[in-house]
């Protein structure tokens, strides 16, 4: 086998928050993978680095009373802690905020433009005159123009489900400091991603693109590809664009950079060639790991900028889903929006390492993190099978065999079952399908814990003339499992470690082939404590934030918080009781308890769910704006509540037929009523 040259990333965190458990599947995926490939024998380097850079951090570090660079700089600390307990093995963390990264940033900017890819033009965009600020379009709230709920964001309604551009608003007002929006000119920069569409279109056809992300690009180019916008106004926390004062690189632009800074950086300190990986002609690897949320920018505008600038393009990029708690958004008022820091204040990161891994496919699809679920899993597979496996033979062998295994493997044929099926499992995580990696290893627990029930060591190490029997048998589970946790140490790589010091040897790709015998090994201890669901309560109980606000004056912190978070969806405060109607308005309202019979998504509607409704003589389809809080999945033969006699409504995506009632500000935050237990469809409430 020829070692190749791989170079992994996974997309960089914004520095401006926590990471959580929906971040750290990104980072558990891809260290699985650079740790596999390195286990083979590739020269193989991971890197990464925080995002530092953009609107949100500038004006968190302003609410905090910091510089950004401090912010940035804690923030760092953070996220490494967070990743080195979660046995992330970065060769190289670095930052966007880099000499590294303004090298670059300036220098494919400099290429791009002497190449004529980029270009000047004025527009008008909304500005914050008592901040002195443009607005980014989650920075501008008010009332919807197609339906008129108020309180909306700036690009869509979570109400009726429309998009629009933050200029069509009524009533905008400036999240950052309530003052009412004005248009202002001003000229931005522009990439012409156009010119290359050509290029980007052999490239999805060539490189090793995901089906689903080659579909979704086939769908952009129908589309038509659009000028990107990649500068931004003082003030703004970034680079400045070299001969351009007072504009700066947006935030993205500088932002896939970073990987090629973190990996500069790296270089620089190691003596590993840059070149030998970025240069056109280069014939490395080269994979990013993102997830679906930022598909455009890593497989359109990249490597466009790459190639616009004389550098090779990624071999691929590699979504995955987004992580969903208990089948529905993790949510701070349930206690599923958990930090990566609470869980390990709570259980061993190895837990969630192995569940993810359980559950990963290389495709796009979201995944659960059932809590039940990954307790039960944990507990049956890595406790209850494999480390059973070694826990029931370790004792004997020390106790009894003077901590040596037997000079002879009993059942060869076995042992070679267990190291033939390295080829295949190897294939599975080489192709990113760890669940079916994970499958495969966990049928051969199964088979070494059969064998083992079905001689009884125990049974046979009570008799003196069965006794050298049992050493056989015990020496056989120990050479079982030690070739299973040679296919689990990508994912458990701590628990892989506390083996190799059990067994006195390394777990290496090439040594498993043959089995360990005459050997003395040490004595064992226990490697993995159950998953006790009074732990994973008391993580979900920390994590659930009060959302109410304590005081008229938010501290500081909230303030940032509120203002920098992706999704302002956390309101808390209550809404003025509204005006006194009389008991015929009410009358004309017609509430009826309606059955959802069925759910589903809207393709191209990312807020809004289909329902169709039952109410006991007729179906009523009714698209709520409730996707951002429930899978449809969920919703099914669920009681709801419904207005069944408001007007219907022609969408973008069909006719809406009435409205389901649920409360809360929005986001994760919305709950859909249902009647007590005995109601049924077609009942009216009143
Ligand atoms: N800063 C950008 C990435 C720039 S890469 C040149 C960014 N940062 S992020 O902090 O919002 O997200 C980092 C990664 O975590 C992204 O790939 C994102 O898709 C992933 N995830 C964030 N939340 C997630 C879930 N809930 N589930 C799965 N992945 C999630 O985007
Ligand atoms: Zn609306």
């Amino acid at each position: 086998m020829t070692a190749r040259k791989i170079l992994i990333t996974s997309a960089l965190p914004y520095a401006n928050g926590p990471i959580h458990l929906g971040h750290m599947l990104e980072y558990i995926q891809t260290d699985i993978w650079s740790r596999f490939q390195k286990a083979r024998g590739h020269q193989c380097y991971y890197v990464c680095a925080d995002d530092a850079h953009g609107t949100p951090i500038m004006l968190k570090a302003q609410q905090l009373g910091m510089t950004p660079e401090q912010m940035i700089g804690q923030t760092a600390i953070e996220h490494k802690a967070d990743f080195a307990e979660f046995l992330i093995g970065f060769d190289n963390y670095h930052s966007t905020h880099s000499d590294e990264n303004r090298a670059f940033a300036s220098e494919i900017y400099q290429k791009l433009d002497a190449g004529g890819y980029i270009k000047r033009h004025t527009i008008s965009q909304l500005f914050d005159p008592e901040k002195q600020l443009f607005l980014p379009d989650r920075f501008v709230k008010g009332d919807c123009p197609k339906c008129g709920a108020l309180d909306q964001n700036g690009d869509s309604c979570d109400v009726c489900g429309a998009t629009y551009s933050p200029t069509e608003l009524k009533n905008p007002r400036s999240v950052v400091s309530g003052a009412t929006p004005v248009l202002k000119d001003s000229e931005h920069y522009f990439f012409d991603l156009p010119s290359f569409e050509q290029m980007l279109q052999d490239w999805t056809r060539s490189g090793s693109l995901q089906d689903e992300m080659a579909n979704k690009l086939q769908e952009w180019f129908k589309e038509g590809l659009q000028q990107w916008d990649i500068s931004r106004d003082a003030p703004y926390f970034g680079f400045e664009i070299p001969g351009a004062p007072g504009k700066f690189f947006y935030v993205w632009l500088d932002a896939p950079i970073g990987y090629l800074a973190s990996f500069k950086n790296y270089c620089d300190k190691t003596g590993v060639d840059f070149s030998q990986f970025w240069a056109k002609d280069s014939d490395a690897e080269v994979y990013h790991f993102i997830g679906k949320d930022i598909i455009y920018f890593h497989s359109l505008f990249w490597p466009a900028m790459l190639d616009g600038a004389g550098y090779r393009k990624p071999t691929s990029v590699f979504a995955h889903g987004f992580v969903t708690v208990n089948g529905a958004k993790m949510s701070k008022s349930r206690g599923t929006f958990i930090k990566a820091r609470t869980y390990l204040e709570h259980l061993n990161p190895e837990y969630l390492r192995y569940y993810f891994a359980s559950k990963l496919t290389s495709g796009i699809t979201d995944l659960d993190l059932n809590l039940e679920d990954f307790a039960q899993k944990v507990n049956s597979d890595l406790v209850g099978k494999v480390v059973n496996i070694a826990s029931r033979c370790a004792s004997f062998i020390s106790k009894k065999f003077d901590g040596k295994l037997s000079a002879t493997v009993v059942e060869p044929a076995l042992y070679a079952e267990f190291a033939a099926a390295g080829d295949s499992i190897a294939e599975s995580f080489e192709k990113r399908e760890f669940a079916r990696a994970i499958r495969d290893i966990m049928a051969l627990a199964d088979k070494a814990n059969q064998y083992i029930d079905a001689k009884a060591p125990w049974v046979l190490a009570k008799n003196d003339a069965t006794l050298e029997e049992a050493h056989l048998v015990c020496s056989m589970g120990i050479n079982l499992f030690r070739v299973l946790m040679h296919y689990l140490k990508p994912v458990l790589p701590a628990m892989a470690a506390e083996v190799e010091a059990f067994l006195n040897s390394p777990l290496s790709w090439d040594s498993y082939q043959q089995p360990l015998t005459a050997h003395a090994v040490n004595p064992f201890k226990a490697l993995m404590q159950r998953v006790e669901m009074s732990k994973v309560e008391a993580m979900v109980d920390a994590s659930k934030e009060n959302l109410q606000p304590a005081a008229p004056a938010p501290a500081p912190a909230a303030k940032a918080e509120q203002a920098a978070a992706a999704a302002p969806a956390v309101s808390g405060e209550i809404e003025p009781i509204g005006e006194t109607i009389n008991i015929d308005d009410f009358a004309k309202l017609d509430l009826r308890v309606a059955l959802i019979v069925s759910a589903e998504h809207v393709e191209g509607a990312d807020k809004l769910v289909k329902l169709q409704l039952d109410l006991g003589n007729e179906q009523r389809q009714v698209f709520a704006g409730i996707k951002s809080a429930y899978q449809p999945e969920q919703l099914v033969g669920r009681l709801t509540v419904m207005v069944a006699n408001l007007a219907p409504r022609k969408m973008r995506f069909g006719m809406s037929e009435g409205m389901v009632m649920a409360a809360g500000p929005g986001g994760s935050e919305i709950f859909l009523l249902t009647p007590d237990s005995g109601a049924t469809a077609g009942m009216r409430v009143k």
